[in-house]
C-alpha cells in the first residue's frame, strides 16, 4: 500500500472508485483546495486503484468552539477506506502519514472530529492516541444529482493528539 499526495490525474480515479453520490465532486474541491495551498489531499492506493483519502486541512476546523479551544490546530478530514478493505490498517497509516506531515510544518499538534454515532471510528483514533477536546456541531452540505442542497449538524467530539518532536 503507498499514500501520495493527490494529483490532478488522481481525480477521476478517485471519483471512479471512492466517488459519492454528490453532482460537485468531493475530490476535486479537496484537489482546488490543495492547489490553493489550504490543504494536502493525501490518497492511499492498492494494486494500483485509490483505496482511501484523508484531507489535512492546514488552517483548522471551521468550527469557533474548536479554534478557540486549540488556535492553530491543523484538521484532519474527509478520512475513508474503500470498504471491502478496512480493518486492514490503511485509515491507521493515513492518520499516521498526516501526522507526519504536520510534525514537518512544525506544528506541535494535530486534532479531527468524530460523529458522536460513529463509536469505531473513536477507537481508531483513541488507539492512535487522540484525546477529546471539545464538543461541538459539524456543519457541513452538500448538492444532491438532482440539484437539491442538503444541509446537516452534525454532533461531534474535536479529539486531538500532541505531537512528539
Ligand atoms: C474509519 C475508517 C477510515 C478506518 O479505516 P480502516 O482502514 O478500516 O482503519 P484501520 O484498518 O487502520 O483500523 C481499523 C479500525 O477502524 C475502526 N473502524 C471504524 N469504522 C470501521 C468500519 N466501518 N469498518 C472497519 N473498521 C472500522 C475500528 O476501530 C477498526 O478496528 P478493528 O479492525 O479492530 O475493528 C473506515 O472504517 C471508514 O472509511 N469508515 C467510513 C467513513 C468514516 O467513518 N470515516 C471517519 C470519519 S471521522
Amino acid at each position: 500500500m503507498d499514500i501520495t499526495v493527490c494529483r490532478a490525474a488522481d481525480v477521476p480515479l478517485l471519483d471512479r472508485y471512492l466517488g459519492t453520490a454528490a453532482a460537485t465532486s468531493f475530490h476535486a474541491r479537496r484537489f482546488a483546495r490543495q492547489q490553493a495551498g489550504r490543504s494536502t489531499y493525501l490518497v492511499a492506493w492498492q494494486d494500483g486503484r485509490p483505496a482511501g483519502h484523508t484531507e489535512v486541512r492546514w488552517g483548522g476546523c471551521a468550527d469557533p468552539a474548536v479554534r478557540a479551544a486549540r488556535p492553530g490546530c491543523p484538521e484532519i478530514d474527509a478520512l475513508a477506506v474503500a470498504e471491502h478493505l478496512r480493518s486492514r490498517g490503511i485509515g491507521g497509516a493515513l492518520v499516521r502519514r498526516a501526522e507526519e506531515l504536520a510534525r514537518r510544518r512544525g506544528h506541535t499538534a494535530v486534532g479531527l472530529g468524530v460523529a458522536d454515532d460513529n463509536p469505531r471510528a473513536a477507537a481508531l483514533y483513541a488507539r492512535l492516541g487522540y484525546r477529546p477536546l471539545t464538543a461541538y456541531l459539524d456543519r457541513w452540505s452538500c448538492t444532491g444529482a438532482d440539484g437539491t442542497l442538503h444541509e446537516y449538524a452534525d454532533p461531534c467530539t474535536f479529539l486531538v493528539k500532541e505531537l512528539s518532536r
